[in-house]
């Protein structure tokens, strides 16, 4: 492999969407932040300068970071934050996978604008396992955020105890789109095609709390990868994507197609009880040599060829198209743990604080409570001194605390719910030793009823072997593991009032996060780490930190 060098100069840019003017965080003035493309086996060397006036660091979601822990960007986690007026360079390599994966801030909520595609091409001389698309488009599915500085929103609702629930217009590669009042045409992202053509979608979910629904009017879409990971190709007209996911699909435009524009679409999954946002977000697929349309017509004729979505709670048709993806046969399953040295039970969901710092007597969670998430009812505390990475090597004898073997509180789904919601908090964890398979039962648990979290790891990709509603029940549920071809990912949903297992190896010595991909819900604590240790030999080492390694004021 090559070494390829971007430059990340973080500043404020002013972007207008909606009839509404705003200075935003940006990467190099750019909103989605730019492209990264890579082939497999190249080093990445990502110079970073923090022009912005607060902390930043930068994540690249699903890069496994072998050996180069130190490059993963979780704020606190493996770094102190890059403070305003730094700059640091983040390098790795980036090995054994290949397809979309992505970047984005790893410091409050500021990936809501700081995020791009990382595309990870096959070696020179590689082919895809399925025939070369004509043309390869990332789509990010993000969002335009109403509130004039997302930041301090965030800031005072979570002080308060509350849910920020900013308000959205859902963004196609950072394009609202003619659904929304306001969004003149060069607001809308248009993908152009070519009669009989195939593309390649490069599908990511950038939102910061939204589960999206995905389709492309009157269009079979073809899955050929999920987060960076062959899957066998099955056909689809609505996609799932839960925020931290990507999918590669393939998309053929018509030979004589019976209109000139379609719409692209997406739409929310929730499960909330109140109100919520449930339009649909809008991009246009337009045939080569079609007249551009005015606004107004775009408007009228996408209503007209709207994809249409499964209901926006249905919960059983996303278990569905989950248990679709399925490893390509040889390519995917390689360090799938046939047996298991370490096995897990962790409840993850929302859980409360007692209110104790109320605003006007009260705190905004229910019954008067702050709200609060939780693994095995412990609510992560993030460190703020130094980071975890930094202690464990400097030290050698950091272990996570705090961390129980099985949940503290009683849950359940099918009767009774539980009583008591509150969490105790701590820097939970686990450590593993070096070259450790591990199997990770995610039971999902709520205090408002159920909710879905998407859950991804840091630094290790993980076969989901089985998945299933209620309460987990190890002697039936085992029986039905899929040890065959389970799909390979880096994030997956623990599905509403369900659960999911998971299998991997430690292999990778570093401290990796397992976090909720909600913002909200990493915010509320539903978070831990994984502390791999180094192995017996050289190359199963982690090497000491880069010199210009930001530093904790
Ligand atoms: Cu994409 Cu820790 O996040």
């Amino acid at each position: 492999g090559i070494t390829r060098r971007y430059k990340f100069n973080v500043r404020m840019a002013t972007f207008t969407r909606l009839c509404q003017t705003k200075s935003i965080p940006t990467v190099n003035g750019q909103f989605p932040g730019p492209k990264i493309v890579v082939r497999e086996g190249d080093r990445l060397m990502v110079d970073v300068h923090n022009g912005i006036h607060t902390n930043v660091t930068f994540h690249w979601h699903g890069v496994r970071q072998l050996r180069s822990g130190w490059a993963d960007g979780p704020a606190y986690i493996t770094q102190c934050p890059i403070r305003p007026g730094q700059s640091f360079v983040y390098s790795f390599r980036v090995v054994g996978q290949r397809g979309t994966l992505w970047w984005h801030a790893h410091f409050s909520w500021l990936r809501a604008t700081l995020y791009g595609a990382l595309v990870v091409l096959p070696p020179r001389g590689v082919a895809y396992p399925f025939p070369k698309p004509y043309r390869e488009v990332p789509i990010l599915l993000g969002e335009w955020f109403l509130a004039a500085d997302t930041e301090a929103t965030v800031r005072e609702v979570l002080r308060t105890g509350g849910d920020p629930a900013l308000a959205t217009a859902y963004a196609f590669n950072g394009l609202p789109g003619p659904t929304y009042r306001c969004s003149a045409n060069s607001g809308t992202f248009k993908l152009k095609v070519r009669p009989g053509k195939t593309y390649m979608l490069r599908l990511i979910n950038a939102a910061l709390n939204d589960e999206r629904f995905f389709a492309v009017a009157n269009h079979t879409l073809t899955v050929v990868q999920a987060d960076a990971n062959y899957v066998k190709p099955f056909d689809a007209t609505t996609i799932f994507l839960s925020p931290g996911q990507t999918m590669d699909v393939l998309l053929t435009a018509a030979t004589n197609p019976s209109a000139s524009a379609f719409a692209i679409a997406a739409a929310i999954y929730t499960n909330v009880v109140g109100p919520f946002d449930n339009c649909t977000g809008h991009a246009i697929l337009e045939y080569s040599h079609s007249p551009s349309p005015s606004p107004w017509n775009v408007r009228k004729r996408l209503r007209l060829r709207a994809p249409s979505f499964p209901m926006f709670n249905d919960s059983a048709w996303v278990a569905n198209f989950a248990a679709k993806l399925r490893s390509l046969a040889g390519a995917t399953t390689v360090g799938l743990p046939q047996t298991v040295d370490r096995h897990f039970f962790f409840t993850v969901g929302l859980g409360a604080d007692p209110c104790q710092s109320p605003v006007n007597g009260t705190c905004l969670g229910p019954n008067n409570t702050r709200m609060a998430a939780s693994i095995n009812n412990v609510s992560f505390v993030m460190p703020k001194t130094t980071s975890l990475l930094q202690q464990h090597y400097e030290r050698r004898r950091y272990r996570p605390t705090d961390f129980p073997a099985a949940p503290l509180r009683f849950f359940n789904f099918t009767g009774t719910p539980p009583e008591n919601t509150f969490v105790t908090h701590g820097t939970g964890g686990v450590s593993l030793d070096f070259n450790t398979t591990v199997e990770v039962v995610l039971q999902g648990t709520s205090v408002q009823g159920a909710g879905s979290h998407p859950m991804h790891l840091h630094g290790h990709d993980f076969h989901v072997v089985g998945q299933g509603f209620g309460n987990y029940d190890a002697d039936k549920d085992t029986i039905n593991y899929n040890l065959v071809d389970p799909v390979k990912l880096n994030t997956v949903r623990v599905p509403v009032a369900g659960w999911v297992a998971i299998r991997f190896v430690a292999d990778n010595p570093g401290v990796w996060m397992m976090h909720c991909h909600f913002e909200i819900h990493m915010s509320w604590g539903l978070a831990m780490v994984w502390l791999v240790n180094d192995g017996p030999l050289p190359n199963q080492k982690l090497p000491p930190p880069p010199s210009d390694m930001p530093k904790c004021s």
